[in-house]
């Protein structure tokens, strides 16, 4: 399955995967490029890609993911494109010796790509990273390593740019157009449908609606492969002088407990979040069946859509006191649920829907796409142009067997929203 250059390209959604591949198509002299988005302000305010900041690191497990990693930054280095979106202020990624089988194999893949890696065996060591000025807790009996050859990015901002290139391109991005399905003739993809009853047409659909994507098209019964998880975030105001005291701290990654943590951003607010199982958000049929997990966020559900579950709320601060025992006694400024789309695997799902030669899926970022803003929609474009590795067509096929299981992404057991009890503000304080 092979688009052509003048075919008319209707992508939905403007994340990180939409946006991206919109860039790679009009980049490689696609004519015809529009993406849509249900939300009427973009970056879409809820979206998974808009956010104060991601991290940006090579240290995977899989080399594939090490190596575009590293392409990714070589690209997010381009100031003229990016302005100062990157910022590169190392990642210490703890649990790099034989603790966590992830940590250790990161370590090896970030040293053979020749990242700069200064090894951390001991507690000591660890410390000594830190600015002085900063009060540290924990790193007891663990080893690491810092990464300088990483950082984060200021991700709203990164999109937005993005978004604006590819318009300067000659493509079109169309805020406030809500899809609720695909519109298909003989069994191939001709379009798609709008909630205001609107069909548009299209010789290729690219459906990158985030953890939307499995409810938008629900006929395609993607549930359990761009499985909806949603994962707490929470974050803290700091003065101007803690601001400058913590302004130099790395990206703190723990791979054993999943903790990862920013340093302060240009208002002073550092955030943090724990990659973890999450919680999906089943929307109950009204034929009784548990239907398809559905985010709720602030655009569906106001200011609660905001609220994390009181259990997670506990777990952050108790993370943070571990590494900051000093920003542990200080209230959180804010929380957010933010959505996964997860795949059992942690491989996105990137390639044509099976024998429809009219759409093409591109998802499951299962927590880790952002970093990959500047270079993911190659992949994409490579597959709507044929051109991707046969290699990677399978890993990354919508029906691939899933030949390993990522448990952090595919628990055995994984809890539901409806069981938790959301934070008051009181759950905010120390
Ligand atoms: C808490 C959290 C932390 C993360 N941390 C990191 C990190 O540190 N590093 C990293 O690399 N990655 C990280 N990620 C993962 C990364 O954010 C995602 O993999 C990536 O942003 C997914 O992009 P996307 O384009 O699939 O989805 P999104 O960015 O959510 O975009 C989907 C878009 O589709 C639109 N849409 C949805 N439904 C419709 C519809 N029916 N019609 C029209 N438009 C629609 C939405 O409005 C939205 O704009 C994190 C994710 C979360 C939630
Ligand atoms: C998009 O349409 C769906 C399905 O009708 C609806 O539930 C949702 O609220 C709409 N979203 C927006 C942002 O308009």
């Amino acid at each position: 399955m092979v688009a052509q250059k003048q075919d008319k390209i209707l992508i939905v959604g403007a994340g990180c995967f939409g946006i991206s591949t919109a860039y790679h198509l009009l980049a490689r002299g696609f004519t015809d490029v529009t993406v849509i988005d249900r939300s009427d302000i973009l970056p879409a305010p809820d979206a998974a890609s808009t956010d104060l900041n991601k991290v940006v690191r090579t240290s995977y497990s899989d080399p594939y993911y090490t190596q575009l990693a590293r392409d990714a930054i070589a690209a997010w280095k381009d100031e003229e494109m990016w302005g100062d979106t990157y910022h590169e202020s190392g990642v210490l990624v703890v649990g790099s010796r034989d603790e966590t089988p992830y940590a250790s194999k990161g370590y090896e893949n970030d040293a053979a790509i020749g990242a700069r890696i200064i090894d951390l065996p001991t507690t000591d060591a660890i410390r000594s990273v830190f600015p002085a000025g900063v009060k540290l807790g924990g790193f007891n009996e663990v080893s690491a390593y810092l990464n300088k050859d990483g950082g984060w990015a200021f991700a709203a901002q990164g999109v937005a740019r993005m978004t604006a290139k590819v318009v300067e391109m000659g493509g079109r991005v169309e805020a406030g157009v809500n899809v609720t399905g695909l519109a298909r003739k003989d069994g191939k993809t001709v379009g798609v449908v709008c909630r205001d009853g609107k069909t548009i047409d299209a010789d290729v659909v690219v459906a990158a609606a985030g953890s939307w994507t499995a409810s938008t098209f629900a006929e395609l019964e993607l549930g359990d492969r761009c499985l909806s998880t949603g994962q707490s975030i929470a974050t803290i105001q700091l003065t101007p002088d803690e601001g400058a005291r913590y302004r130099e701290v790395p990206i703190i990654l723990d791979f054993s407990s999943g903790f990862y943590m920013f340093p302060p951003n240009q208002d002073n607010i550092v955030k943090m979040a724990i990659h973890e199982t999450g919680f999906t958000s089943y929307i109950v049929n009204t034929d009784g069946g548990k239907g398809i997990s559905t985010p709720r966020t602030v655009t569906s559900h106001g200011s609660d859509g905001l609220l994390i579950p009181q259990s997670r709320a506990k777990m952050l601060r108790t993370k943070l006191g571990a590494v900051y025992p000093e920003l542990a006694e200080k209230p959180f400024s804010g929380t957010r649920m933010c959505w996964y789309t997860d795949s059992p695997d942690g491989d996105w799902v990137i390639g044509y829907y099976p024998s429809d030669a009219g759409l093409v899926l591109a998802t499951s970022g299962s927590g880790h796409a952002y970093k990959f803003l500047p270079v993911i929609g190659s992949v994409v474009a490579d597959t709507i142009d044929g051109t991707l590795d046969p290699a990677l067509v399978s890993k990354f096929a919508v029906n691939r067997e899933s030949v390993k299981i990522d448990l952090s992404r595919a628990p055995a057991a994984r809890q539901d929203l409806a069981g938790e009890v959301f934070c008051t503000p009181g759950d905010l304080l120390p």
